[in-house]
Parts: C-alpha cells; structure tokens; sequence
C-alpha cells in the first residue's frame, strides 16, 4: 500500500526536491503540492504531510496537520527544544499519530553533530559559526540550535562553557550556553564549523553542503520512518543508529518508530554526494 504524501512549501526549493524524490517511490504518492496560496484544507486527502515553508508558518502548517489525525515530517528550521515539547504534549501520552522533525536530512551534518556531542565534553570553550545563503531569512540555523542543544546535554554534568562577554551583540546569540555565529552569504549553501578551545590547541569540526543533493539519502529516510511513526522523533541520527544503537541487519524502516523511536535500515552511503566534512587539529 502507498503512503498519501502532501507537501507543504511545495513550490521551494526544498519542496521541489521531496516533491521529485516522492513521485520517484513506488512507496509513495504525491496526493497535495500546497504554497503560500493554498488552503491547508487541500493537505487533508494525504496520509502523510511533509512541511517545508518558513519559520514563520510551519508550526500552523502541523499543528493543522495533528488535529487532522496526519502524520507530519517537519524539515522547516526553527523547531526549538521548548516548540517540540509543545508537539510532544499536543500527541498525548498513547500517541496515535507521529511527527518526525529534521533539521537537517544530510548524513554528512549528523555525522559532524555527533561528533561535536562526544569532543564537547573535553573542552570548555566552544562555539559555532555556521553559513547559509543569503536568502535564508531565519537565525541561528536549526542545525546550529540542534547541535548546541546536544553539546548542552552531552556536558550537562559539566555546567555552561566558558563564553566571556555575551552581553556584547557580536558575541553571538547563546543556544545552551554555546554561543552561535550565523553568516549569510552569496555563493554559499550551508556551512558549520564547531570550534573547540582547549589547553594550546583547537580542534574544528566542519561540514560542508555543496548541493542540494546532499539531502536525498536522509529525505528517504525520513519519508520511510514518518510515514508509520507514532510519537515525536527528533534528527536523522535516531533514524541512522547514531541515537543509541546501530540498525539492525534487515530491520524494516519504521518497523520500531515507537514513541519517540524509530531506526530504519541505514540509508546507502553510495547515495550520498555533494558535502564535505573535516575535523582537523590545528596545534601552534
Ligand atoms: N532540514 C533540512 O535539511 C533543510 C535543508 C534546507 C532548508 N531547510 C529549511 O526548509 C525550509 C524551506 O526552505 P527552502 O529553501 O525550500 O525555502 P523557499 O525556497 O523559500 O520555499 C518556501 C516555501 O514555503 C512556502 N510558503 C511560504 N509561506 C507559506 C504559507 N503561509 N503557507 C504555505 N506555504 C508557504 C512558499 O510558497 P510560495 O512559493 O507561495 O511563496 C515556498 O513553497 C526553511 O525553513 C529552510 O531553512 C531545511
């Protein structure tokens, strides 16, 4: 049986790239392409809804799409910890729908996040930089507030970094105590440096979005795992094994999407192209 998709934000440039990956799966099929001049009644003949709009609609967009009984994958920015447990109370305790929020579908970035959480606990002073084009109109990116917020709880025991003078505007704006930089350029897709200060030594960890296309493997993914999720699950690591345990050879995507759990097959590494991503140790 096909998943009914709708797409909300259909005529972006995200929302051209999903609509395209849902019309190629013979798992699902494209039922609603919505933009800023569409009822969101018009989403309501789909299973499965996907948002990619703006910061400044998206949480309209899904929290029609949850009274409506849909499944809902987010991939808009601006989902903060304190929103999402707003999206957690409205599923209620025996969760009979699903949302499935990414911040960001390339498998390289998650990579990069996770490896941020494991260094974050050895150093104290840490901060982001990240890039994106000119035309994004939302700061700090989610992935920046994501990744802050795990470097937060991964050195919870550890209290705040060390971050002097944040009452200083060009200090950045503090996510977990970690202050982070947002560059908007021309010329750039999506950029992160995460960089740690530590006794003579700095380690980066970069990622690098060269195109678009580094999105698609995560997007399968994430299709698959929201299409039968219950509860709300949070970042393509808990769909990749990053969350706490590999994915099990022949797990079925979506099989264990469980209140807040979902590990489907690991996305081909083969179909992933277009970024980049370094960690280097620069010592004097
Ligand atoms: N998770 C990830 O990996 C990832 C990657 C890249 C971007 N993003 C995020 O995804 C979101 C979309 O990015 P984008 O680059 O595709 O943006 P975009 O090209 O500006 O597209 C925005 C879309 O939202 C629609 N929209 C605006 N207001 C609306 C409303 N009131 N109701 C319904 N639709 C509305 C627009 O429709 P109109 O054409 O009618 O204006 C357009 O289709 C952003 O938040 C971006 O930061 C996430």
């Amino acid at each position: 049986m096909t998943t009914k998709v709708a797409v909300v934000g259909a005529t972006g440039k995200m929302g051209r790239l999903i609509s395209g990956i849902v019309e190629e799966s013979p798992e699902f099929d494209l039922v609603a392409s919505l933009d800023s001049r569409s009822p969101l009644d018009d989403m309501l003949v789909a299973d499965l809804v996907v948002d990619v709009t703006v910061p400044g609609v998206t949480q309209k967009v899904v929290e029609f799409a949850v009274a409506n009984g849909k499944n809902v994958l987010i991939g808009t920015s601006g989902w903060s910890a304190d929103r999402i447990a707003g999206l957690r109370r409205s599923l209620g305790e025996e969760p009979t729908a699903g949302i499935v929020v990414i911040p960001n579908f390339s498998l390289g970035s998650v990579l990069a996040t996770s490896f941020a959480a494991m260094a974050s606990r050895y150093f104290d002073s840490i901060e982001i930089i990240e890039s994106h084009a000119a035309t994004k109109v939302d700061s700090p990116s989610g992935t920046a507030v994501r990744t802050a917020e795990l470097m937060g709880a991964a050195r919870a025991a550890l209290g705040p970094v060390a971050a002097p003078h944040t009452d200083q505007r060009a200090r950045g704006q503090q996510v977990a105590s970690i202050p982070i930089h947002s560059l908007r350029l021309n010329g750039v897709v999506a950029k992160q440096d995460v960089v740690f200060g530590g006794t003579g030594e700095v380690l980066t960890i970069t990622h690098e979005t060269i195109s678009p296309s580094a999105y698609t493997a995560g997007i399968g993914v994430a299709l698959t795992a929201a299409a039968t999720a219950r509860g709300v699950i949070v970042g393509l690591d808990q769909l990749i094994g990053l969350g706490g345990r590999p994915p099990q050879s022949g797990e079925d995507a979506g099989a264990t999407a469980a209140a807040d759990s979902a590990r489907p097959t690991d996305p081909d590494p083969e179909n992933v192209s277009g970024q980049a991503a370094t960690a280097t140790s620069v010592h004097p």
